[in-house]
């Protein structure tokens, strides 16, 4: 049974992979400062250390005897990092310098690093590959590409296996206590504005789709989860180093996604349209042979399954 280090593991992705690495049959510590992540999530057969991954003595501490490291602690959310972009280079680049340097000095030799699509910026094509440009629109998704290439280039240097995990749009709860606790993506929006008796916004419907409204990529936690353990089994397996497209590699308008939740709570939702957001690429989806090649995994989930899940959890 090997020994596995989950930072971010009380967050709402983290928690799903702490579930799921236990249930692979790993021994599991999840590592999380507590800032975003809930303690009640973290399961009680994983152990749980309350420390910053910017804490290099304490990383090394929760190192003891793991084989590898999947890593999600990091601040995302993309509006605060262009306000904010020191605090995402310290927490975000910090975080994994400090990470990288304690499991250097413990000698751990696998990792799983969650990284973004927000690494592709505004795409020149879709779906995209990820041999594609990186090119980041946000601090958010500099602090990724960064990341990406401070593990590459220390898997150049030494013996570590890894592979980057570039996450489209997560949505979705694996259970109703695993809900997506923030309000900054599409789905939960769109409940809140339910919730508060508002009509949800398109942000756009300009744009140069079938429908004028932007597409994305929208992924399953529960999916997404599945891929890390199957990206753990990897790296324990065979020496890699490669990033991923961790989608479903099928687009879905933001008006579809307004379907979608008007069938879940059985009537129109009522949207309305508004300007544009700044910054929003058109259409962002995956091509997902390369996961499905190394990884043997596919998503298995659909819109339905991510709306309803995600209105079984709302608050
Ligand atoms: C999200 C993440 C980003 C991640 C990227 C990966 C945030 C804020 N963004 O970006 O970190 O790297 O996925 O692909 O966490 N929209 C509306 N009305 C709303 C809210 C959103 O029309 O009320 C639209 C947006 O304009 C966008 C789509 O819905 O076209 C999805 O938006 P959002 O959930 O914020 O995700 P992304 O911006 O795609």
């Amino acid at each position: 049974m090997s020994r596995w280090l989950l930072t971010g593991g009380a967050g709402y992705i983290g928690s799903h992979v702490a579930r799921d690495l236990l249930t692979s049959g790993r021994e599991v510590v999840v590592l999380d400062d507590l800032s975003s992540g809930i303690r009640e999530r973290v399961p009680g057969d994983a152990e749980l250390v309350v420390a910053s991954v910017l804490d290099t003595e304490a990383v090394r501490r929760a190192l003891e005897g793991v084989t590898g490291v999947v890593h999600l602690a990091a601040k995302k959310a993309v509006g605060e990092s262009v306000e904010m972009p020191l605090m995402y280079y310290r927490e975000n680049v910090g975080g994994v310098t400090s990470l990288l340097q304690a499991m250097d000095d413990v000698g751990t030799p696998c990792m799983v690093y969650s990284s973004s699509a927000a690494v592709y910026g505004e795409p020149p094509w879709s779906p995209i590959s990820e041999d594609s440009p990186l090119a980041p629109l946000s601090p958010y998704g500099e602090t990724k590409v960064i990341g990406e290439w401070m593990v590459r280039d220390v898997a150049a240097a030494r013996e570590l296996s890894w592979v980057a995990l570039r996450y489209f749009n997560v949505a979705g709860a694996g259970s109703p206590d695993l809900g997506d606790p923030s309000v900054n993506n599409l789905i939960p929006m769109v409940f809140r504005a339910l919730d508060q008796g508002e009509a949800p916004q398109i942000f756009g419907t300009d744009y140069p789709t079938p429908d004028g409204s932007c597409i994305r990529d929208y992924i399953h936690v529960s999916d997404l989860s599945a891929a890390h353990v199957a990206a753990a089994d990897l790296v324990e397996r065979e020496l890699v180093g490669v990033a991923l497209n961790v989608g479903t590699g099928v687009g879905s308008s933001v008006a579809e996604v307004m379907d979608a939740v008007s069938s879940v709570v059985g009537r129109d939702v009522g949207a309305v349209a508004v300007g544009r957001r700044a910054g929003d690429p058109p259409e962002l989806v995956a091509q997902v042979e390369r996961a499905q090649e190394m990884l043997g995994w596919s998503a298995q989930r659909g819109l339905a399954d991510m709306v309803e899940s995600a209105y079984a959890a709302r608050r």
